[in-house]
């Protein structure tokens, strides 16, 4: 089956008759327009004008607003330093798109609510379990629709992984090995020396990388987590781990700047990590493009002028690097490697949160889950191995492409689906399906939504669970 055939089963934008005048777009306000609201959502709205439109933005940074008010064509009226004064206005849109960082997420959610906004909410939706509780709460009591970030629920991949296994075609399932496998650079950017390597600063790990795991799998299995237990660490980006001699920045003349993996350089200037990640674990133009790039960079780039597609690659300035300059040039990447936070010494970061952590799990259909996150990965990609009494399933969902294989018991039959997404299309077709699916979701008045916030409140309730049975050593009781 090809990617065109797996995109009619996710949302692939809003359903009507076609004897009937189209619907006009959705229209929205964004709270944050930094890498999701900007570059994920803020992309979606310009390539999909007919389904949502954004008419105001509220971001302290002057240029970040800057850019997304010209991009949407936002009048100066419309343009805040903050939300708070842009949610005291009468309503001015359908929905807020709430994309603050992960502490930041509860007041603007609330109040955009009490406002009469529908809402998109970032995952995590907050980092206590009380806040969480809480949007909830108001969710249900205004009647507007709140919708959580987990778009693994809206991938080809995992929505073919959960049709295999409702089928029945595993049989009666037993038990199920999830990896998050974390790339070592993605975990060095994020959780190093990035926006989540401090627990207090920002969130557990185990919420922010896995509230998206711990979604899917009851979701995919249609059972509860009952209980749980867990155990993990931080083990290796700590100061006894440093290279003898490692200054505080890659840039003050480090000594293994040739040899070491983290040298900031070699991650953001070259950007070899991502793709060497596309070039083996991608298939067809992207992994030829990916490969070719590796080596001959000049080539993919002299090729883009006759192919405009190879711009992705050539001209590439998406996530790590919009991270660390807002114009990731080489030359401003190499300014804000000597300054700033993605230019430290991995062993010398104020990071706290764990590099390794496995939860164990009992589901309600008796079957025991277990899920595996560490940030040591030679490649990013989620794999997940599922026993049935019938047959097996093993998955890969990464950075260049997807595949799911079963394997039947009595026949030995094997079958192997390729559930890729467009490598233009972030999370693996993620991001668009859930933009996609929010919209449905408003003009239908909720009747699609997949990820609405009573639906995410479990994971986030199995997150905050796990983080004490790791922290106190003891089995959690889901209620
Ligand atoms: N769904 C996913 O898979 C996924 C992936 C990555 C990140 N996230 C989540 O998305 C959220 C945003 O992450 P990001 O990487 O875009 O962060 P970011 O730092 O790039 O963007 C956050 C923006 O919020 C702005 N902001 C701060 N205070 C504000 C205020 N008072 N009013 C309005 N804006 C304000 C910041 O200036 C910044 O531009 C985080 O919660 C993160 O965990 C989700």
């Amino acid at each position: 089956m090809n990617n065109l055939q797996w995109r009619a089963i996710i949302p692939s934008g809003p359903r009507y008759n076609s004897s009937m005048p189209p619907p006009s777009p959705v229209t929205a306000l964004l709270i944050g327009a930094g890498q999701r609201g900007a570059d994920i959502y803020g992309r979606y709205a310009r390539t999909h004008p007919d389904q949502i439109r954004f008419v105001a933005v509220a971001e302290p940074d002057p240029a970040r607003r800057a850019r997304f008010a010209t991009q949407h064509h936002i009048p100066p009226e419309h343009q805040f330093e903050t939300w708070e004064p842009l949610l005291a206005l009468p309503q001015l849109a359908d929905a807020a798109f709430v994309c603050t960082q992960d502490e930041q997420h509860t007041a603007p959610a609330l109040a955009a609510m009490r406002a009469g906004y529908h809402v998109l909410l970032e995952k995590p939706m907050a980092t206590t379990a009380e806040e969480c509780i809480q949007l909830v709460q108001t969710s249900e009591e205004t009647g507007r629709q709140l919708h959580i970030s987990h778009v693994l629920r809206y991938t080809p991949h995992f929505v073919k992984l959960r049709e295999i296994i409702q089928s029945g075609a595993l049989g009666q399932v037993i038990n199920v090995d999830h990896r998050e496998n974390v790339a070592w650079w993605h975990m060095a950017h994020s959780y190093v020396r990035g926006n989540w390597r401090n627990r207090a600063q920002s969130s557990p790990m185990i919420l922010a990388k896995c509230c998206h795991d711990l979604d899917i799998l009851p979701w995919l299995l249609d059972a509860e987590c009952e209980s749980l237990s867990s155990v993990g660490g931080l083990l290796h980006y700590r100061a006894e781990n440093a290279p003898e001699g490692a200054p505080a920045r890659c840039l003050d003349g480090c000594p293994v700047a040739d040899t070491c993996p983290y040298y900031a350089p070699f991650i953001y200037i070259d950007l070899l990590p991502l793709w060497r990640a596309i070039a083996e674990t991608g298939s067809g133009i992207p992994k030829l493009a990916a490969q070719t790039q590796t080596r001959a960079p000049e080539m993919v780039r002299f090729l883009s002028r006759f192919a405009p597609d190879l711009r992705l690659i050539s001209d590439y300035r998406g996530w790590p690097i919009s991270v660390v300059a807002h114009d990731p040039t080489p030359e401003n990447l190499r300014a804000a490697l000597q300054t700033g936070p993605y230019g430290r010494c991995v062993y010398h970061c104020d990071n706290d949160v764990v590099d390794h952590q496995v939860v164990a799990m009992q589901f309600s259909g008796g079957q025991s889950v277990t899920l595996t996150m560490h940030g040591h990965s030679h490649f990013e990609g989620r794999t997940t191995r599922i026993q049935g009494s019938r047959a097996e399933v093993q998955s890969f969902f990464g950075t260049g492409g997807s595949w799911i294989e079963v394997r039947e018991h009595r026949s030995g039959k094997r079958t192997r689906y390729d559930t890729s997404a467009n490598l233009k299309e972030g999370h693996g077709g993620g991001d668009q399906g859930l933009m996609a699916g929010f919209v449905n979701s408003l003009r239908e008045g909720g009747e699609s939504a997949r990820t609405t916030a009573r639906q995410a409140l479990k994971s986030h309730l199995m997150a905050f669970a796990a983080e004490a049975a790791r922290v106190e050593g003891k089995v959690v009781r889901i209620e």
